[in-house]
């Protein structure tokens, strides 16, 4: 069955808005459990703006559900990730001014450091699974750096869905199952994120090579409204009958 890592990096957005102790993070992972989340991601970003180490560590240790930690691959974040072992690693491009992550990683650069990243994450076990552009030459570059898995980036069709620009979302969208079908074929797990709300992840979820969705902005911003744990099984339900 598919499944969905719920993001609550804006959980703690919103509890460093105010620098308060509150919402709790730990709370939202237990009801993540309770609403039948399939798992749990968090991004540690270097600038630290939402989760902080400390986040990380205590959910790691009080969480049943599959842990992914989102970070950018660097020796900082690698040592981080191997003192705190989740489960997965998605490695993902940072720069310190955008508002969230902005695009996928470009494997045609920068491939010595992934790949000593991608082989010491393997070598202690984590999964691997690289963020990228639905661009199928990236994709075949993940494979042969050793990755398990990709998470395609959504994000630019999810603008182009709120545009409300049909045959543009639908090019955007063509791209992303042709990634997603491509990856599947060479043996790779793909994934999709970045921008997924409730009113265009029906496309995305017809899509069936898709294995796991990661979403958080507009779960945590459902549940203002109608509470976490239902916005979790909202959109666990979107996603697996679409
Ligand atoms: N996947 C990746 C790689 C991300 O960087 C993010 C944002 O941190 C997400 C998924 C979740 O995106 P959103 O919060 O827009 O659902």
């Amino acid at each position: 069955m598919r499944s969905l890592s719920v993001n609550l990096d804006h959980i703690a957005t919103l509890r460093e808005a105010r620098k308060t102790s509150y919402p709790s993070i730990t709370t939202a992972a237990g009801i993540c459990e309770v609403a039948g989340a399939d798992g749990i991601t968090l991004h540690l970003r270097e600038d630290r703006r939402h989760i902080k180490d400390r986040d990380l560590e205590i959910i790691r240790n009080i969480t049943l559900l599959p842990l992914t930690l989102e970070m950018a691959p660097t020796e900082e974040m690698l040592e981080i990730a191997t003192r705190n072992k989740p489960d997965a690693v998605t490695l993902v491009p940072e720069r310190r001014m955008e508002i969230t992550t902005e695009g996928g990683l470009d494997l045609t650069k920068d491939q010595k450091k992934i790949l000593s990243i991608i082989q010491e994450l393997k070598r202690q076990s984590i999964k691997v699974c690289l963020f990228l552009e639905p661009i199928i030459e990236q994709i075949k570059i993940a494979k042969e750096l050793g990755a398990d898995a990709v998470e395609i980036h959504t994000g630019k069709y999810a603008v182009l869905f709120d545009r409300f620009n049909p045959s543009k979302y639908q090019e955007e969208l063509n791209h992303i199952k042709e990634s997603v079908e491509y990856g599947v074929s060479i043996g790779l797990q793909m994934n999709a994120g970045h921008g997924i709300h409730y009113h265009n992840v029906r496309p995305l979820a017809k899509i069936p090579e898709i294995s796991e969705f990661s979403i958080g902005h507009s779960i945590v911003s459902r549940s203002i409204f109608v509470g976490l744990e239902r916005a979790i099984k909202e959109m666990a339900e979107l996603i697996r009958n679409p």
